[in-house]
């Protein structure tokens, strides 16, 4: 099987094209490196795996997927950080929803044409945001839940996914869309809570808390996710919508105390929190039912968050220079500074 990898540099893209590549998948990546400008893949180990750096809003994408004619898409290609789309949203727009039209507008003149594989298949990456928040009391998010975006990021993965499903009933376009909780794992840019949490208390820093730190999260371990998307890739159908949750909600104040306890197991871990001024439209509460893709794909979460935070830790841990690269490099000081 030949399959496109959108975003490949970016986190779940990045363990998802490794996961692909232990099933002998042949994996073109395409990246815009918007980031990190360095690809992390040794490219001579991998002779399944070709890189080309490319952006999903190129409209020479059209000639590229037709000359490589792919048995599948895999558009993980966004911008991803809420408090980044707070600042400035008009990148998320361009590249979550034009960028992922101009794929599927693309791949729907090509099958039109005759010009890709009658099993041609494109997954749409979406997120469990689009289902807005719950209160503690409410059940966890379904496939059926109602869309009720909270900020410019997650509104424009929703007009994405969406746009899909469009296709999808309007066109008969084959895409499935696949919408999962909050990951953690190698290779997540420091920005987000996890891996800041471990790069604050690595330096000696204090880790910043948006509001009480009594916002929930569904935490899932991206080796999770990425076998949820290999199973669509094999199994899932066309037009459905797939939930994927790591069933282990925590408090953002509990998330953060289990990396301080690991880390830092003799101290009291209230010393190393700094409460700072909320995010706003933060969502209080994300939690994911996946029973159909129990059901449908027999996908389940393995990997439980003590087990899976441990190892994480220890990969930052001997993978210190590539976070030293990422916290060193000007986009993200530039970051800390206008954000914290
Ligand atoms: O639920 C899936 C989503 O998870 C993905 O679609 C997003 O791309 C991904 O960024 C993530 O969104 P969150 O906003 O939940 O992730 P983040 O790591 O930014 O924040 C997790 C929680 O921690 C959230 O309640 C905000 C809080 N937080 C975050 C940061 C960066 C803090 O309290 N302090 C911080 O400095």
């Amino acid at each position: 099987m030949k399959i496109l990898v959108t975003g490949g540099n970016g986190f779940i893209g990045f363990n998802f094209i490794h996961a692909a590549l232990r099933k002998n998948i042949h994996v073109t990546c395409i990246d815009n490196l918007s980031y990190s400008s360095k690809l992390n893949f040794d490219k001579k180990t991998h002779k399944n795996f070709t890189f080309m750096e490319n952006d999903i809003r190129d409209k020479g994408m059209y000639e590229f997927i037709k000359k490589n004619q792919f048995d599948a898409i895999i558009n993980f290609a966004a911008e991803t950080h809420v408090d980044k789309s707070i600042h400035s949203d008009i990148g998320f727009l361009s590249t979550n929803v034009h960028g992922t039209h101009n794929l599927i507008s693309i791949c729907r003149i090509l099958i039109n044409d005759n010009s890709l594989p009658n099993h041609f298949k494109f997954i749409q990456i979406s997120t469990d945001e689009v289902y807005g928040s719950l209160k503690k009391s409410d059940n966890p998010f379904t496939e059926s839940s109602n869309l009720e975006p909270s900020n410019p990021y997650s509104a424009s993965k929703t007009a994405a996914d969406v746009l899909c499903l469009s296709y999808w009933k309007t066109y008969g376009f084959p895409v499935v869309v696949t919408r999962c909780s909050n990951n953690y794992g190698p290779y997540q840019y420091p920005e987000k809570l996890i891996p800041l949490t471990f790069s604050r208390i690595n330096n000696e820093e204090k880790v910043p808390i948006y509001g009480d730190g009594l916002q929930i999260r569904d935490w899932i371990h991206v080796d999770d996710h990425c076998s949820g998307i290999l199973s669509v890739l094999e199994h899932g159908k066309l037009g459905e919508v797939y939930n994927f949750g790591g069933n282990c909600e925590l408090t953002n104040i509990e998330c953060v105390k289990k990396i301080i306890k690991e880390m830092r197991p003799n101290e009291d871990f209230e010393n190393h929190l700094l409460f700072i001024k909320d995010r706003p439209g933060h969502d209080r509460r994300y939690a994911i039912d996946s029973t159909k893709a129990f059901n449908q794909l027999d996908w389940q979460p393995k990997i439980s968050f003590d087990e899976g935070i441990k190892s994480v830790i220890n990969w930052y841990s001997e993978n210190h220079d590539w976070v030293k690269t990422q916290l060193n490099s000007k986009n993200f000081i530039e970051w800390e500074e206008k954000h914290y």
